[in-house]
């Protein structure tokens, strides 16, 4: 059987100026360094964050990646970072296909798709997320659409190794409503079987994370669930405190 670290990301999402951005990885560093957690811990910072915060965690156990990228690898694209730039800073991680760029900037999955393949370019994990919305979810189509993200989101080439998926449910984040232990129980047990189809072996490799309102109080009934091998955090873990709880919350692998 498979072993996977659990992985616990960070996703600040628009939050954070440099002074106290830094503190809060400072503070992080030293406290991981003190006693480490039984996961991988990552932290996306916006794009204005990523050097200085790769600056404070240089060398230390924390891991820092970006919350988007695009597709191409260079040119006249304003305001967009590319795959290189992450990776020159230092980053092992991109965020790519999350519901709220889905949503703000009419992401569909064969973007998605072209980003991950970029982010696989330049030697970065991509955390691709998929997630159902509430119309979706009382339609009793989530599997549907989560299957059909999923199908067209991961490039050729896909592994554990390259690739993460998080399932966001769109109905539950920010909005302190959690799914329930058993839905997430059932559709991460569908992804595992999605990611089978799609790459057959090593498909016990590929690390799914659950994302939507995890807090230090819910993480240790949400991570203890099969299949679960992390969590996408965005609220939580602007809180250190409530992100290391998170974070101790896993079940080692
Ligand atoms: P919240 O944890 O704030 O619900 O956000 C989840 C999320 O979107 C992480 O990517």
């Amino acid at each position: 059987m498979a072993v996977r670290r659990p992985l616990v990301v960070g996703n600040w999402k628009m939050n954070g100026l440099l002074a106290d951005g830094v503190a809060r990885v400072r503070d992080l560093c030293t406290r991981v360094v003190a006693e480490p957690p039984p996961c991988d811990v990552l932290v996306c910072p916006p794009a204005t964050l990523i050097a200085p915060v790769a600056e404070a965690l240089r060398g230390s156990p924390v891991l820092w990646g970006g919350q988007d990228c695009h597709a191409e690898d260079k040119g006249a694209f304003t305001g967009d970072v590319a795959v290189a730039m992450l990776a020159d800073l230092g980053c092992r991680a991109v965020i790519v296909g999350h519901s709220e760029r889905r949503r703000d900037h009419g992401e569909t999955d064969a973007i998605v798709c072209a980003k991950a393949a970029a982010a696989h370019r330049a030697g970065l994990i991509a955390i691709v997320c998929v997630g159902e919305s509430l119309a979706d979810r009382d339609a009793g189509c989530s599997e549907a659409v989560v299957g059909g993200q999923v199908s067209g989101s991961l490039p050729q080439g896909a592994s554990g190794a390259n690739t993460v998926i998080a399932y966001e449910p769109v109905w539950a984040i920010g909005t302190g409503r959690i799914a329930s232990a058993e839905q997430i129980a059932a559709m991460h047990r569908h992804l595992r079987g999605l990611v089978r189809a799609r790459i057959g072996c090593g498909a016990g490799d590929m690390r799914l994370l659950y994302g939507g309102s995890v807090s230090a109080a819910n993480a240790a009934e949400i991570l203890r669930i099969a299949e679960v091998d992390g969590a996408l955090v965005g609220g939580a873990s602007l809180k250190i405190n409530d992100f290391l709880a998170i974070c101790r919350s896993c079940v080692a692998a």
